[in-house]
């Protein structure tokens, strides 16, 4: 059975950093907070870059993070929000590398991607349903 978790909380973890996003190129700021099988809590801005193709996403800074603070934790779920000039306004779905990266730390079937607006109003699904068909370690193992 899956972990239960304050999903209102962890939203507003992702709001409370928004204003730390650095998206000086696109003007689209993004903020998550991904909580691990440990209880710990981290959280990720989008930090673009100049070269643009350097730019990191919110997920990835929030997952690396974790990952490098928590040697094999795993993800019980991400909350994210997002939106142009910091203002949320609609979900703010993650992108197909990001899905990739939460398919490696995160069982597809049981983590659980948070997309909101404000602290009670959003979506939620399974990783398996934004990521069906899924490649990962065990196909390497
Ligand atoms: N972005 C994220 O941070 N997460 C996503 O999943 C979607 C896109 C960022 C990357 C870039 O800084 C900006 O949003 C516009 O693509």
């Amino acid at each position: 059975m899956a972990k239960e978790f304050d999903r209102q909380a962890l939203i507003q973890q992702a709001l409370d950093v928004l204003s730390h996003s650095y998206a000086p190129y696109s003007g689209f700021n993004v903020a998550a907070a991904v909580l691990m099988d440990n209880g710990e809590v981290y959280t990720g801005v989008n930090i673009e870059n100049a070269s643009y193709s350097a730019t990191v996403c919110a997920e990835r800074t929030a997952i690396f993070k974790a990952i490098s603070e928590n040697k094999g934790a795993r993800i019980v779920a991400i909350a994210i929000v997002g939106g142009k000039a910091g203002k949320v306004t609609d979900y703010c779905a993650p992108c197909g590398v990001c899905r990739q990266v939460m398919r490696e730390f995160g069982e597809p079937d049981t983590m659980r991607v948070i997309v909101a607006k404000t602290p009670t109003d959003y979506q939620e699904m399974s990783l398996e349903e934004l990521l069906p068909l899924s490649f990962g370690p065990e196909f390497l193992a």
